[in-house]
């Protein structure tokens, strides 16, 4: 099939590259010449692991091309994917500008029918509007508005998309039905065909429980280190129970991205616009943030002062096999870190480089490998989950460092082995040995 993806950031590109991989002939449209210019060059602006030989496969059997015309795209596909950005506003509502624009862009060069799919997470009821803008400004051509939305995790985006545990397809007409299927088939995914609406909450629904999870073991977390019990152990005793699954059960500092944050701040504010407030999910927010300041305040408690002193930071990604450090608790951190004078050394296997382009990078000093960060430290905090922290050697860890004392905000590290090898360490609702 042609298919057309409006939008080639994340979702977009990396659900183009998949379509093209199955064998779909696939052109992504982005209005940014430069991100264009680069995709046609070889160039892929962010890192996600398999997507750079996805692209260059499929580039190079000419079923993926890249374009800045969204006429030429909207000639082009038989379904055009809607993947734009759809940024949180002050309020926690999502600004749809974006998807407005693209809506109103596609009325003014569709020439024959085409299924327009909502891709981008959106609120419940925003198809109905994308369907009315069309319609509104081309009354003549048919078409038929679907939402499909995404589940794809960063870090492992590829193989989500390519082995996905199920395609959600919300829509009222047979004809877009139809076209949908065709495109999904070579998936051999589970294909659940609702209506517009229920599509497009399962998605707010589903990221909204994921974080509830976390949050609910982070709270559960808390009672741990009140109680003397070990949460890991929780976490393992609940999960094994298949109803609950130990999935998104690990403790930590909170949980951050470009996902997480946004669509629970989403959830809530078209919950409240419906009229049933879902104050459940607030709750959710205030642990998240809760989970950072008792971390902060542990350290704190341990190290006294806190200006002045070396603090070596593992982990500036929002989480591990990610480049990305929007929203990222690591990055919060740092910051609290600075704010109280500490001198702080970081290092990320992924995340360095964005967190350079950052206006106040030039109080941190960049370190080039785990071991290097440590020289020095008064203490160790580890705040992204990379597996790599938890082979280093840590005898040399320890003799590297001016005190040898870990804060382990993700769980990484074994308490036994860290007593043992004589630290102080701290994790998430496992007290301190
Ligand atoms: C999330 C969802 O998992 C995807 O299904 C969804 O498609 C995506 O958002 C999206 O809306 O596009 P992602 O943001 O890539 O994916 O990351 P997750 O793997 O879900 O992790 C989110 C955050 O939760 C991270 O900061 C991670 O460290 C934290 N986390 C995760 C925990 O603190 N504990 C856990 O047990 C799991």
């Amino acid at each position: 099939m042609n298919l057309t993806i409006i939008g080639s950031g994340y979702v977009g590109l990396t659900t183009g590259a998949c379509f093209a991989n199955v064998g779909h002939h696939v052109m992504c449209v982005d209005n940014n010449p430069d991100k264009i210019a680069k995709l046609l060059n070889g160039e892929i602006p962010i890192y996600e692991p398999g997507l750079e030989e996805v692209v260059k496969n499929t580039v190079g059997a000419g079923r993926l091309r890249f374009t800045t015309s969204t006429e030429e795209g909207v000639d082009f596909g038989d379904v055009i994917f809607i993947a734009v950005p759809t940024p949180p506003q002050p309020d926690g509502s999502v600004d749809l500008r974006f998807i407005e624009k693209v809506a109103r862009e596609i009325s003014e060069v569709i020439k024959s029918y085409k299924v327009i799919v909502d891709k981008s997470t959106v609120p419940v009821k925003t198809g109905e509007k994308v369907a009315d803008t069309i319609k509104r400004y081309q009354p003549e051509v048919a078409f038929d508005v679907v939402s499909n939305p995404e589940f794809l995790r960063e870090g492992c985006a590829v193989d989500d998309l390519m082995h996905p545990d199920r395609i959600v397809i919300g829509t009222n007409s047979d004809r877009a039905l139809a076209l949908m299927q065709k495109v999904y088939e070579p998936f051999l995914a589970p294909i659940l065909v609702t209506d517009i609406n229920s599509a497009e909450l399962i998605k707010h629904a589903a990221n909204s429980f994921l974080a509830l999870k976390i949050s609910y073991i982070n709270a559960v977390s808390q009672i741990c280190e009140a109680s003397g019990a070990d949460v890991e152990k929780v976490a393992e005793g609940i999960g094994a129970d298949k109803r609950i699954g130990r999935h998104f059960l690990n403790a930590g500092i909170g949980y951050g991205g470009s996902c997480f944050p946004k669509d629970i701040a989403a959830f809530i504010a078209i919950s409240d616009q419906l009229g049933c407030p879902f104050t459940l999910l607030k709750e959710v927010q205030a642990i998240n943030v809760n989970m950072m300041q008792r971390f902060l305040k542990t350290i704190r408690e341990a190290l006294w002062v806190l200006d002045d002193k070396k603090i070596a930071v593992w982990g500036l990604a929002f989480k591990n096999n990610t480049d990305d450090i929007r929203s990222s608790v690591a990055i919060e951190l740092v910051q609290a870190l600075l704010k109280e004078g500490a001198k702080v050394t970081v290092y990320d296997p992924k995340g360095m480089e964005n967190a350079k382009q950052l206006s106040w990078a030039g109080q941190i000093t960049f370190a080039e490998s785990p071991m290097g960060c440590v020289d020095g430290a008064e203490a160790l905090i580890v705040a992204t989950e990379w597996p790599e922290f938890a082979s280093q050697d840590f005898v040399e860890v320890k003799r590297r460092m001016l005190a040898p004392l870990i804060f382990d905000g993700r769980n990484l590290l074994d308490t036994t082995t860290m007593k043992d090898l004589g630290f102080r360490y701290t994790g998430i609702g496992r007290g301190v040995a």
